[in-house]
C-alpha cells in the first residue's frame, strides 16, 4: 500500500517529519499544508514526494487521495486539526501532546474509534534502538525489581518565553512549560521503562517560573520553567524527576539519571545515548547497547514515523506509541500541573 500523506505545519519539526516521509517506502506523495507561502515552496524543495502545497486544512481534508493527515502544529491546534481530519475520513499522525487535557484527548480517542482510523501520537524516542534494548533488558530483570527511577534534567532554552513571537511556552498554546514540551519524552520512556513491574498511581509535583525575569516576579500566560514531581506505584516503586528550561549556563551536571533495582543500579546519568553501566555487589559491568544514533532526536524521530507508517499500511500495531500510552502520559503531566496548583497529591485512573 502506497499512501499520499498530508503533512501540516511548516516550521522546524516538520522538516524532520518530511525527511521521515521522503525515506518511508509506504510514502509515494506528500501534499504540503501551512499558511507561510514562502517557508512551504523551501520545504517542498527538500523532497521529491511533495506533489502539491496548500494554505488551508480544508484542502488536505478534502482531497479524496489523501489518506494520512501528519500534525506537526502548536498543541493548541493538535486536537481540533485531528478532529477535521478523522471526520474526513483520513488516518491521522499527531505531534505529542495531542491535546492540552484529558476531555480533548478523549474525544480525539472516541473520534478516531468511531471513524475506524488511526490516531499515533509521536512518541520517537521509545524508538532510539538504545531504549528499545535497555528497556527488554530491565524487563528481562537487570536491575531486578526496581524501586526508584531517578530523572534530573536542566538546560537553557529562556529565549522561548521572551520571544514575542514563540508559541512554544505560552499556557493558552503550549498548555504548559518544560514539561508539556520536553518533559514529554522523559515522562513516557518512563512509563515504558517501568510498565512490567506495575501501574503508576499518583502524582505529586511542584511546577514554578524561577529564572525568568530579573527579579524573580511570574510572567502572565507563561509555563512553568522547573518542574519536579514524584509518581507512585502500587508498592515500592517511585519516580523522581525534575527539569528545568532556565538555566543561565551549562550546570556542571546537566543530566543524571539512575535505575536502582534489588539486585543493582543501572548508571544512565550520561543518558542512553552515553555509557551505560550496571553497579552492584558483584562489582561494574558495562551494559553493551546499540550504536548511538547519529543525530539521537530527528534519527528516532525518523524510525518513529518508519513504523507508524508501515504500520498502517501492513494494517497492524505500531511497536510503541499507542493511545493508551499517550493517555498515560498525558495524564501524568497534567497531574504535575494539578498538583503543583493544589499541593496535594493526584491519583492516576487507569
Ligand atoms: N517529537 C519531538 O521530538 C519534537 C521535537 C520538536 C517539536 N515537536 C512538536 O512538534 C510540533 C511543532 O513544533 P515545531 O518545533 O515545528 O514548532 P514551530 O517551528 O513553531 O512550527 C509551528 C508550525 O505551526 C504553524 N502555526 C502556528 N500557529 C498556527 C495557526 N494558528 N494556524 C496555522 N498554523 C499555525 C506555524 O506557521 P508559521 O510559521 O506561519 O507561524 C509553523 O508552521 C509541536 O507539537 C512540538 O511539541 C516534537
Amino acid at each position: 500500500m502506497k499512501l499520499h500523506v498530508g503533512l501540516i505545519g511548516t516550521g522546524g519539526w516538520a522538516q524532520v517529519h518530511l525527511s521521515a516521509l521522503q525515506e518511508s517506502p509506504y510514502v509515494e506523495r506528500v501534499t504540503l499544508c501551512g499558511r507561510n507561502a514562502a517557508r512551504l515552496v523551501e520545504l517542498a524543495a527538500t523532497s521529491s514526494k511533495v506533489v502539491a502545497t496548500v494554505p488551508e486544512l480544508d484542502q488536505l481534508c478534502n482531497d479524496p487521495s489523501i489518506e494520512v493527515i501528519d500534525i506537526v502544529l502548536p498543541h493548541d491546534l493538535h486536537a481540533p486539526t485531528a478532529l477535521a481530519a478523522l471526520a474526513a475520513g483520513k488516518h491521522v499522525i499527531c505531534e505529542k501532546p495531542a491535546g492540552l487535557s484529558l476531555a480533548q484527548f478523549d474525544e480525539v480517542a472516541a473520534a478516531a474509534e468511531r471513524a475506524g482510523r488511526r490516531w499515533l501520537v509521536v512518541m520517537n524516542q521509545l524508538y532510539n534502538p538504545r531504549f528499545e534494548a535497555l528497556q527488554a533488558r530491565v524487563a528481562d530483570g537487570l536491575v531486578g525489581r526496581p524501586f526508584l527511577l531517578v530523572e534530573n534534567a536542566y538546560s537553557n532554552h529562556t529565549r522561548w518565553y521572551h520571544d514575542p513571537q514563540s508559541w512554544r511556552t505560552r499556557l493558552s498554546r503550549a498548555g504548559g512549560g518544560v514539561l508539556i514540551d520536553g518533559g514529554y519524552h522523559m515522562v513516557y520512556k518512563h512509563l515504558e521503562l517501568l510498565r512490567p513491574f506495575g501501574l503508576p498511581r499518583w502524582v505529586q509535583g511542584d511546577a514554578a517560573q524561577l529564572n525568568l525575569t530579573s527579579s524573580g516576579a511570574e510572567l502572565a500566560d507563561r509555563g512553568e520553567d522547573f518542574v519536579q514531581f514524584v509518581v507512585g506505584y502500587d508498592g515500592p516503586l517511585r519516580i523522581g524527576a525534575s527539569h528545568s528550561w532556565s538555566m543561565p549556563a551549562t550546570a556542571g551536571r546537566p543530566w543524571e539519571g539512575f535505575l536502582a533495582g534489588s539486585q543493582g543500579v543501572l548508571d544512565i546519568s550520561a543518558g542512553i545515548d552515553g555509557p551505560v553501566v550496571l553497579r552492584s555487589n558483584a562489582g561494574e559491568e558495562a551494559i553493551p547497547l546499540p550504536p548511538i544514533l547519529s543525530q539521537p532526536r530527528p534519527d528516532s524521530m525518523r524510525l518513529c514515523l518508519a513504523d507508524y507508517l508501515a504500520a498502517m499500511a501492513e494494517d497492524r500495531p505500531p511497536r510503541w506509541g499507542g493511545v493508551a500510552a499517550a493517555r498515560a502520559t498525558l495524564a501524568v503531566v497534567l497531574a504535575v500541573y494539578e498538583s503543583a496548583r493544589t499541593g496535594v497529591r493526584i491519583p492516576l485512573t487507569p
